[in-house]
């Protein structure tokens, strides 16, 4: 089955601070979205990129990604964003041709995925899982608090789930694309991640090794560390 690529790019970015767009931030002078659509496009097996745009920012985008060469092998699409993450993406799927199997769901917030991490999540799924995701181990112990608190006021703590068990999960997501736009017909309720719909089907959800590489950029710190590992490519 051939395969494309959504990527959600229609964020403001208000973790990042005031600024433009956070996918239209640049990255050692280039667009973080531009660093995100060619870590989709090294992959061979992705042959389309669809980039949900800011609502008023599709033709900037569109004019940004025909100004900076793509494989050969990569076509693109530019549609406008929603007001959720959820609703940028099902716009997204919307626009996808008929002819693609497969469906990867990638933030234009982690531009940094190694195409190893890309290849390994496309594998996965083209071995029958119906979703794959990928995910490191965590490194802080996590806590759950009582959401009944007030503002300001210490949270008490109600459970600390078993670290060992648990995942910080990344992005490119993999499906199957049928399952996939099935949970986005079916599940009305918000999430996180495009995976978490799928579990609600029933269906089980597969884990691939994740990369360092592929943290998601989302406060100022991040773009320290984003710029410092282009610098290390030498990018
Ligand atoms: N996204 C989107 N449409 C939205 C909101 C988010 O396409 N309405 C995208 C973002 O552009 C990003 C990805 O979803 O690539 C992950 O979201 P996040 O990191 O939360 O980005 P923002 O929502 O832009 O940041 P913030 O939550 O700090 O405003
Ligand atoms: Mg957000």
């Amino acid at each position: 089955a051939r395969t494309a690529v959504v990527i959600p790019a229609a964020g403001r970015g208000v973790r990042l601070g005031p600024g433009a767009p956070k996918a239209l931030r640049a990255l050692n002078g280039t667009p973080m979205l531009v660093h995100a659509v060619r870590a989709m496009a090294a992959s061979r097996a992705v042959s389309l990129v669809v980039v949900v745009a800011p609502p008023d920012g599709a033709g900037e985008v569109k004019s940004l990604l025909d100004a900076h060469a793509l494989p050969e092998r990569t076509d693109f699409l530019v549609v406008p964003g929603g007001d959720s993450r959820q609703e940028s993406v099902r716009l997204g799927l919307d626009a996808l041709p008929p002819d693609f199997g497969i469906v990867l769901v990638h933030d234009a917030a982690r531009p940094l995925v190694p195409v190893d991490t890309v290849d390994a999540v496309i594998e996965a799924v083209r071995e029958g899982a119906p979703a794959v995701v990928p995910a490191l181990p965590l490194a802080d112990t996590v806590k759950e608090v009582d959401p009944a608190t007030a503002p300001g006021e210490p949270e008490p703590v109600v459970a600390t789930p078993v670290r060992a068990r648990l995942r910080a999960v990344q992005t490119p997501q993999g499906f199957d694309r049928s399952t996939l736009i099935r949970a986005h017909e079916s599940v009305t309720e918000d999430v996180t991640d495009d995976a978490s719909m799928v579990e609600q089907l029933g269906l089980t959800v597969m884990v691939v090794p994740g990369h360092e590489e592929a943290f998601k950029v989302t406060r100022p710190l991040d773009l320290v560390l984003a710029e410092a590992v282009l610098a290390r490519r030498r990018l």
